[in-house]
């Protein structure tokens, strides 16, 4: 009776509904777990020194599931998010406005690939949330190729990757990668960039019940 209640007061726009949240991040994850994903990002930022200052882009920022609370740190105009799909994009849009966080952005960018990505700032902070994850060996290598161009000496990137040396499975119209470490640092090293394993996601404050996503690895990476 109650959720017959909500779903026609939601219908005749009276309230809004109370589930948008879980169904605007089903775009880019589980729905049920959208929050822990949310508050890890941003802690894990904190803990790595995240300052209010920092010029920070988010690859793969999707519908800005972790991007809201980070923008919300930074200082107005330094967080920068960049997406390869208009939906995601479109609900991202959805969700600063819900936010009232249109102020706040420094921009919001769908493009189609990393050759022809364009962005005039330079960032000291960038993080690639569950993005390496869904980049074939080539797409790899031209996003690594635009953030050693587009970082500040002393900048760096965080990514999380699956280490294994075969592909499973897919995500949307994405694949699903395990790479060995061997395989990033030599595409690392055609770049001219290093990183460091900051650890297991788990190690790091990831504990979503998805054995697979907790025992991923954090990177750092940065200019050699
Ligand atoms: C699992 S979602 C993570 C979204 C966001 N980082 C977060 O944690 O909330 C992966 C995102 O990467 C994006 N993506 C996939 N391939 C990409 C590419 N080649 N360039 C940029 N983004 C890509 C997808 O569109 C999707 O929004």
């Amino acid at each position: 009776m109650k959720n017959k209640i909500i779903k026609l007061l939601v219908k005749l726009r009276l309230i809004k509904d109370p589930k948008r949240k879980e169904k605007r991040h089903a775009l880019v994850g589980s729905s049920k777990r959208w929050k822990i994903k949310q508050d890890f990002q941003i802690k894990f930022l904190k803990d790595q020194g995240l300052k209010e200052d920092d010029v920070f882009l988010d690859i793969g920022c999707g519908t800005l599931r972790g991007g809201i609370p980070i923008m919300k740190f930074l200082n107005v105009g330094n967080y920068y998010g960049v997406d390869i799909r208009e939906n995601a994009i479109e609900e991202a849009k959805n969700e600063l406005r819900e936010e009232k966080l249109t102020q706040k952005i420094g921009d919001l960018i769908l493009f189609d690939k990393f050759e022809n990505l364009q962005i005039n700032t330079r960032f000291n902070k960038m993080l690639a949330f569950s993005v390496l994850i869904h980049l074939s060996d080539d797409i790899l290598y031209e996003c690594l190729k635009f953030v050693k161009n587009n970082l500040t000496d002393g900048g760096v990137l965080y990514a999380n990757v699956n280490i294994g040396d075969n592909d499973q499975g897919s995500w949307l119209e994405f694949p699903v990668m395990f790479k060995t470490l061997d395989f990033y640092k030599s595409t690392c090293d055609k770049l001219g960039l290093k990183f460091d394993v900051l650890g297991e996601l788990r190690e790091l404050g990831h504990i979503s019940g998805d054995e697979l996503s907790d025992k991923q690895l954090m990177l750092k990476i940065y200019k050699a």
